[in-house]
């Protein structure tokens, strides 16, 4: 950011998430962290020590503060629920916020927040960071990407947070923003079922997505699992289309990628030994075809995040997941409970 104005930063609520928001504000050059809010005193009191600034309770304690000359931009990290409450006072006086995903527990209060946005003429980003993850930037990177069929799986053992939301709105929300960045529109037809275990909220969940088909006439359809009661971790994605297979692993950090038109001779060939009718059932597959095992950057998804965020507040330009992207992965999770929900699989036991 060279020799542009330093922005002063803030983080409301420094649990699990807003901790690390508070770190990357303060080592990121460009950005400096004057305010940290939290109603728990020992735990922003514990941020402030290693990251500075100054502690305040609430919101409204930060913005009546003589003593602090204005902030330009804030990330809400508090559970969902608190949202609104948190970022409206901000986002209404013209304060920049970088809302955690899931922007809001229900589209109607996504919509209030984005109308505070709206009012106050703020700069508002949803914290989808998946977006920004090595992986995902080396997925967006492949061109003439046209799936037409997408595997997501997102599990991981309980740990008894973000139980204000269910696992689709937890979870599995990151995966519907990857699909609005892969795909750009909204499911047409959904088909879902859900399991609760610990209380009221679906715990586990499978949803199949049919998205319409887009300029090129090509339909796709993602199925997607979700489940914060699983034996191990795993965040997998797969991407069949026309010209490629994507097979991704972001706890290993790893992209294969396998291409049609790269693979042409091999293709071309087999096909033909196959159309005079040769008996291939002794050719290993995977020997013949190259398979390219993508570079996948190091850097860290959250600062990259917050530059980007940052960069839109300096430039006034509009944030690539904006209150309609952040509102568009909501509208699916709750058809998607709808749906788990009609379909009568919804059980505890
Ligand atoms: N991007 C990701 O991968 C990811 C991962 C986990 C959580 N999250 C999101 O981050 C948000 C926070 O989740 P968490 O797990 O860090 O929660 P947490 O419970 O660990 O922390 C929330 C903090 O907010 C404080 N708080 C609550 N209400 C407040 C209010 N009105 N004003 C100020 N502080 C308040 C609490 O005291 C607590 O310290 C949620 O929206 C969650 O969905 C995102």
């Amino acid at each position: 950011m060279g020799t542009e104005k330093t922005l002063r930063c803030a983080v409301i609520g420094v649990g699990r998430m807003g901790r690390h928001h508070a770190r990357v504000y303060a080592q990121l050059e460009g950005a400096e962290l004057v305010g940290v809010v939290d109603g728990d005193k020992e735990r922003r009191d514990d941020i402030i020590e290693e990251w500075g600034g100054k502690g305040y309770a609430t919101v409204e304690e930060m913005l009546s503060d003589a003593e602090l000359p204005g902030v330009d931009a804030v990330t809400i990290a508090t559970p969902t629920v608190y949202h609104l409450e948190a970022a409206a006072p901000l986002l209404e006086r013209g304060i920049a916020c970088l809302i955690e995903k899931p922007l809001a527990p229900t589209t109607e209060i996504a919509a209030a927040i984005a109308d505070a946005a709206e009012e106050g003429g703020a700069v508002l980003q949803v914290g989808h960071v998946v977006r920004y993850d090595p992986v995902m930037r080396a997925i967006a990177s492949i061109e003439n990407l046209r799936p037409r069929f997408i595997e997501m799986v997102r599990i991981s053992p309980m740990t008894f947070r973000s139980t204000d939301v269910g696992v689709v709105l937890d979870m599995m929300i990151h995966d519907l923003d990857v699909l609005t960045m892969l795909l750009g529109n909204e499911p047409t037809d959904i088909y879902a079922n859900a399991v609760s275990v610990m209380g009221e909220a679906e715990d586990v969940c499978n949803a199949r997505l049919v998205f319409p088909a887009g300029s090129d006439g090509l339909s796709c359809t993602a199925n997607v699992t979700a489940s914060r009661l699983a034996l191990k971790t795993e965040r997998k994605l797969r991407i069949i289309s026309e010209d490629a297979y994507v097979s991704a692993d972001f706890v290993k950090r790893s992209v294969t990628l396998i291409q049609k038109s790269v693979n042409d001779p091999q293709l071309t060939e087999l096909r033909r030994r196959l159309a005079e009718g040769e008996d291939l059932s002794s050719v290993d597959y995977v020997d013949i075809i190259d398979v390219e095992e993508m570079k996948v950057g190091d850097a860290d998804a959250l600062t990259l995040q917050a530059t980007d965020f940052l960069n839109s507040v300096r430039n006034g330009s509009p944030p690539e997941i904006d209150a309609e992207a952040g509102s568009m992965a909501i509208r699916t999770a709750e058809r998607i409970v709808q749906q788990a929900t009609a379909a009568g699989a919804k059980s505890v036991y």
